[in-house]
């Protein structure tokens, strides 16, 4: 489980991707057809946490988690999402899909990172405050069932 390491997703990862996403986000998850769609998307980051200790099959690892987000480079990023096998969490991995992140913004010149948070999901907002990310507003009944997001923004100094 140590052996957790960080790629770009690839076409042969959405079958366990579209599982994992069942797991995390049941009761709005994103389609296969989503996912398949950002990987063509050049402006998508579309990164694998890979458990390569633990495969499914001979030569692949365990895909323990993944993020999507989009670099509007300079203007902005937006986090589409971002998700970690249940046991797998508490072990950094979001925190260095999150790092790879705000690299990739720091080095295309992009200071503002933007996401959407269900206001029930404290773990979640936990995780970006310990990042830098601030509350900077919030959307009524943002998601399907009701629900409202908070908005949250990072700004590179
Ligand atoms: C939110 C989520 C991605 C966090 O993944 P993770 O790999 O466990 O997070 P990390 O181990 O990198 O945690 C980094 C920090 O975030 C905070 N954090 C993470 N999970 C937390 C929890 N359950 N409670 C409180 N703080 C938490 C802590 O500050 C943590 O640092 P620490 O472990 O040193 O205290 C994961 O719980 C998940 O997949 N949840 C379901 C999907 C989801 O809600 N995605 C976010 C949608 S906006």
């Amino acid at each position: 489980m140590a052996d957790v390491f960080y790629r770009l997703a690839k076409p042969e990862d959405i079958e366990e991707i579209v599982r994992l996403e069942a797991v995390c986000f049941p009761t709005e998850p994103w389609s296969r057809q989503m996912f398949l769609e950002e990987l063509e998307n050049d402006l998508a980051l579309f990164v694998v946490a890979e458990d390569a200790g633990a495969g499914e099959g001979s030569s692949r690892g365990r895909i323990a988690g993944y993020l999507i987000a989009w670099v509007i480079a300079p203007v902005e990023c937006q986090i589409g999402s971002i998700a970690v096998l249940p046991e797998y969490r508490r072990r950094g991995i979001a925190r260095q899909l999150l790092e790879i992140l705000l690299e990739t913004c720091r080095k295309t010149k992009t200071p503002e990172t933007y996401l959407e948070v269900r206001v029930s999901n404290a773990a979640a907002i936990e995780l970006y405050r310990s990042l830098g990310f601030e509350t900077d507003g919030l959307r009524k009944s943002y998601y399907q069932d009701g629900e409202d997001a908070l908005t949250m923004a990072r700004h590179e100094e």
